[in-house]
């Protein structure tokens, strides 16, 4: 399977069962790599160019597969807590586009801990189901067959892992899975009807997009089709987060057509990737009230203010006092929060107990448990001091708008930013306090 330019898949020869043949797949060399508490063989071919041969493997993913690990730990902690049943049956846990299996049986070895799992690890490709099951006996993990525990042997950590070869959106729309992490090539949105369609209340959906060039509005025409949102220039400012908001929103109106709602639980962009993740609601009051997250972004071309709403108003003042331009719309995307609190300190407490993950996880975590707290969209303080001199220190900055009583942090989406409650002015204000510039 090859990625396009326009991060669609391209189509490979299907066979009957619906699943992938490539030439390249019969004759693959294999090399070992090894991730975490893992080792995986993966095709030899991909050292050259990772995507375009089966048996991908991108050891730049190691950050998106370290993070997928904590929000399982989230997920199957959170579960636990919300049902205190002890005959709760074991969380299943898909990984739907698993090429080599690495990140499920990290799932196995580094997230479990202790904890019962079932893991499933699919990819349409026959060749790399075949290198799935190799790795599986690689790490010591033995795969059962659907729906039984035969395989188990007495001394096997608490999982029971599954193989299958099967398109993602036949698999998702047959089982029921209470974790799903879908990582196509390219964009997540051909996929997403069928992950939410058969997902359970409070399941958890963990989705990683590579159509960066779609969702941050590189190619307004591709933003469009995919998204369903227009662009402004405006928003370039925060594209980032603007690229969070129109995978949740789409996510959001997938979720609402299965009679779904969705609460977002993270929402990261690291490397070339977008992740976030979601909890579904069921029934139709749930899906009502995500739908209404969804709004336009109006921002103000004079000064800069921005904000959601249904109507086409900025919270600033610049139309009154005359100023010339019309405020520019974007979007429509989702307006709500990104991050769920709770579920991030069980994501932070799960990287404090994993040792495999990499340094920068547990910053990342901390700095969204911050972000959790403070507003939508930031602001970039260089472009802010623009007139008056260079920008204070970020850190100096958030805290004298803390001391005044505002919500305010930094963001992991930019270096350079802030998130805060304040107005445009009142941030300007408390730069020139620090800097001495009126
Ligand atoms: C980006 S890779 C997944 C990488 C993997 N998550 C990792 O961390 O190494 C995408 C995988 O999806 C598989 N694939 C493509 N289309 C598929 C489909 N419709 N259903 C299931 N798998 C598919 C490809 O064979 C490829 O192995
Ligand atoms: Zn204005």
């Amino acid at each position: 399977m090859k990625r396009s330019s326009d991060g669609h898949n391209k189509d490979s020869s299907m066979n009957e069962a619906g699943c992938i043949d490539e030439a390249v797949s019969q004759q693959a060399a294999h090399v070992t790599r090894m991730e975490g508490s893992a080792s995986c063989y993966v095709n030899a071919a991909l050292q050259a160019t990772p995507g375009d041969h089966s048996g991908f493997f991108n050891p730049k993913m190691k950050l998106n597969r370290d993070l997928t690990i904590c929000t399982l730990g989230a997920a199957v902690s959170q579960r636990a807590l919300r049902f205190s049943d002890e005959r709760l049956p074991p969380p299943q846990c898909l990984d739907a586009f698993a090429a080599s299996g690495i990140l499920g049986i990290r799932w196995a070895l580094e997230a479990a801990r202790g904890a019962e799992l079932v893991i499933a690890i699919n990819d349409a490709d026959h060749y790399c189901s075949e290198l799935m099951m190799q790795n599986c006996a690689l790490n010591g993990l033995p795969v059962g067959k659907p729906g039984t525990q035969d395989s188990l042997k007495a001394d096997a950590p608490q999982v029971e892992m599954h193989v299958s070869c099967r398109r993602a959106d036949a698999l998702l729309h047959e089982q029921c899975f209470d974790f799903i992490h879908l990582d196509p090539f390219g964009s997540c949105v051909p996929h997403l009807d069928s992950a939410v369609a058969q997902a359970p209340h409070k399941g958890v959906i963990s989705l990683t997009a590579t159509d960066t060039s779609a969702l941050f509005g590189i190619y307004p025409d591709v933003t469009y089709r995919l998204y369903g949102a227009r662009t402004s220039a405006s928003q370039r400012e925060y594209f980032r987060e603007v690229g969070a908001r129109l995978l949740l929103a789409a996510v959001a109106r997938a979720a609402a057509r299965h009679g779904r709602g969705v609460t977002p639980l993270l929402a990261v962009n690291a490397e070339h990737f977008l992740q976030v993740v979601v909890r579904v609601s069921k029934g139709a009051r749930a899906a009502d009230a995500s739908l209404k997250q969804i709004m336009p972004l109006h921002s103000c071309p004079a000064c800069g203010e921005r904000g959601f709403a249904a109507t086409g108003s900025v919270p600033c003042s610049c139309a009154t006092s005359g100023a010339p331009s019309a405020p520019e719309t974007a979007g429509p995307m989702w307006s709500g929060s990104l991050y769920d609190s709770d579920f991030l300190k069980d994501a932070a407490e799960a990287a404090s107990t994993t040792k495999t993950l990499n340094k920068q996880v547990a910053p990342l975590l901390a700095r969204l448990q911050e972000e959790a707290a403070a507003p939508a969209l930031y602001y970039n303080v260089p472009k802010l001091c623009e007139t008056g001199g260079g920008p204070p220190k970020l850190d100096t900055l958030v805290s004298v708008l803390r001391a005044k009583g505002y919500l305010a942090s930094r963001t992991h989406f930019d270096p350079r930013s802030i998130r805060c409650s304040a107005s445009l002015l009142q941030i300007k204000e408390a730069i020139a306090s620090i800097t001495g510039q009126a």
